[in-house]
């Protein structure tokens, strides 16, 4: 399916994610005929810029960071046809009556009949004037053509937060017009989760707490923060990577099959998990939130400073860079079988993996290995090396009785031998198609962060100076081998 011709609108078009992810998203999309004849990308930020020099910035970033090289000329020119550039402030009616004329005269032109997706990609403390304003130009109600907005994390910083960003946001759009994006749903390995449990049969009878052990969920990186400490100083590890995407991943993998895969369905099983996640009182979270903070290290062979050596970072600073939570979901499939849950920068190396563990055998047939037999472990490799992976017990050939785990695996790579999409391909087409599946609901948002607060505010009174310290490198501080040990379980070694 090809959307409708319409106008993508993005606010913040010279950032970087207009220039990383956007723009060769939609080149991308352009390239394999799925963008709409007609289709146009008006560019919106503060720089004088004419239609020209926003296609000539255009190009740099498509011929930069596009996933297939070379750009190809024929694609390129009539996708740059289509886009115009609106210079202007964001706090100023001005810039939007000149978005409203500018988008009339591309429906005339380009046929793209009234059909607008607007793109916040701008700090949150613009949202309320972008919102405003558009609603005061009348360019988000639906009388002409479709009207819809989709809104970049971070969602709010807290609950509070979280319900007056959804509050600004429903006085000028109806829920059904608005798109809160989480990159992490448009990776083809997370919507693979959906397919492995729910278009096999032979997983879905074992998904439960009659076989099923633990499940562990790791978003290893190894970046530090880059040139983004003062983003990350208010933020931290359990507001930019738990409370949207780590808890996407736990509702995917916990959730009830749904009655139909669409918006309405898929989403209302995600909230249902999330509902039957225990909050943590400030008890729960000294004892099953554990944070910390990277200090100097090796990566790849290079010397990297600690946290608070870095650019931008309070030296006195006690933001997490790496979290690890334990959570106890009770609903019949789940009572007792625990989530956990570890994420941080500067780690080891980039790995992102939902391991689901079972349990042991009931009974052991062979006492002389007991310690030697592993559980099942299936292992959902979400990035890089994409696939999915069982470890089961085998019996080493020769006389005696030597068991040893081994792998069934699936890989990506060789399995299709094709490159996957980028996320913001599927989740911009999404948008345009109108189908919010991949999107995070309002009350989805507003119960991660019900779940999030308790922690963020024992965090913020618990009187802890300093925070304990790994070394860069590594899988994060002693204290989190610790917090697996003391039920008598570890983390994965990935
Ligand atoms: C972003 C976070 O949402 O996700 C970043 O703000 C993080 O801190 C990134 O690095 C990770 O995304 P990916 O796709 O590289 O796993």
């Amino acid at each position: 399916r090809t959307p409708e011709a319409c106008t993508v609108v993005i606010f913040g078009a010279t950032g970087d994610l207009t220039a990383r992810k956007l723009l060769p998203a939609l080149y991308n999309l352009a390239r394999e005929g799925m963008v709409p004849a007609g289709f146009s990308l008006l560019g919106v930020g503060r720089r004088p810029w004419s239609d020209d020099d926003f296609r000539a910035e255009m190009r740099k970033s498509a011929e930069q960071f596009s996933r297939v090289q070379p750009i190809n000329e024929e694609v390129w020119q009539t996708f740059a046809e289509g886009l115009f550039w609106v210079g202007g402030e964001f706090g100023d009616l001005n810039t939007y009556e000149q978005i409203a004329s500018r988008l009339e005269h591309i429906d005339q032109q380009r046929g793209t009949a009234g059909n607008r997706l607007f793109y916040l990609a701008i700090p949150p403390s613009w949202f309320d004037d972008a919102i405003s304003n558009l609603q005061k130009v009348n360019l988000t109600n639906q009388s002409h053509g479709w009207s819809r907005i989709i809104v970049e994390k971070p969602f709010g910083h807290d609950l509070r937060s979280a319900q007056e960003l959804n509050d600004l946001v429903s006085r000028a759009f109806d829920e059904s017009q608005v798109y809160r994006i989480d990159h992490y749903l448009g990776k083809e390995t997370v919507q693979n989760l959906l397919v492995a449990r729910f278009a096999n049969a032979i997983f879905e009878p074992i998904w439960n707490r009659n076989y099923i052990d633990h499940v562990q969920i790791t978003v290893a990186e190894s970046l530090g923060i880059g040139s983004r400490a003062g983003f990350y100083e208010e933020a931290g590890a359990l507001r930019d990577m738990i409370t949207n995407h780590m808890m996407q991943l736990l509702t995917l993998t916990a959730m009830e099959p749904p009655v139909e895969f669409n918006e309405h369905e898929v989403r209302s099983e995600k909230v249902k998990v999330l509902h039957a996640i225990r909050p943590m009182s400030a008890n729960d979270v000294d004892r099953n939130a554990l944070r910390a903070q990277y200090d100097h290290g090796t990566i790849n062979g290079d010397e990297v400073p600690s946290y608070l050596a870095e650019k931008g970072v309070n030296p006195t600073s006690r933001t997490p860079t790496f979290v690890a939570l334990k959570f106890e979901i009770d609903n019949w499939r789940w009572a007792g079988v625990p989530f956990y849950l570890r994420t941080g920068k500067r780690l080891a190396k980039r790995v992102t993996e939902i391991a689901i563990q079972f349990k042991k055998p009931p009974l052991l047939l062979f006492p002389e290995i007991r310690d030697e037999i592993e559980s099942n472990v299936l292992a959902l490799r979400i990035q890089p090396n994409e696939g999915i992976t069982l470890k089961f017990s085998a019996k080493q050939p020769g006389q005696r009785m030597i068991i040893h785990p081994v792998n069934m695996d699936f890989r990506y790579g060789s399995s299709f031998g094709v490159a996957a999409p980028e996320a913001y391909e599927r989740l911009l087409l999404d948008a345009m198609l109108g189908d919010a599946t991949l999107f995070t609901r309002r009350d989805e948002v507003e119960a991660q962060w019900a779940l999030m607060t308790p922690i963020l505010e024992r965090w913020e009174n618990d009187g802890v100076e300093h925070l304990p310290r790994y070394e860069a490198g590594t899988w994060g501080p002693e204290e989190s081998d610790q917090f697996m040990q003391r039920d008598g379980r570890e983390w994965r070694k990935l």
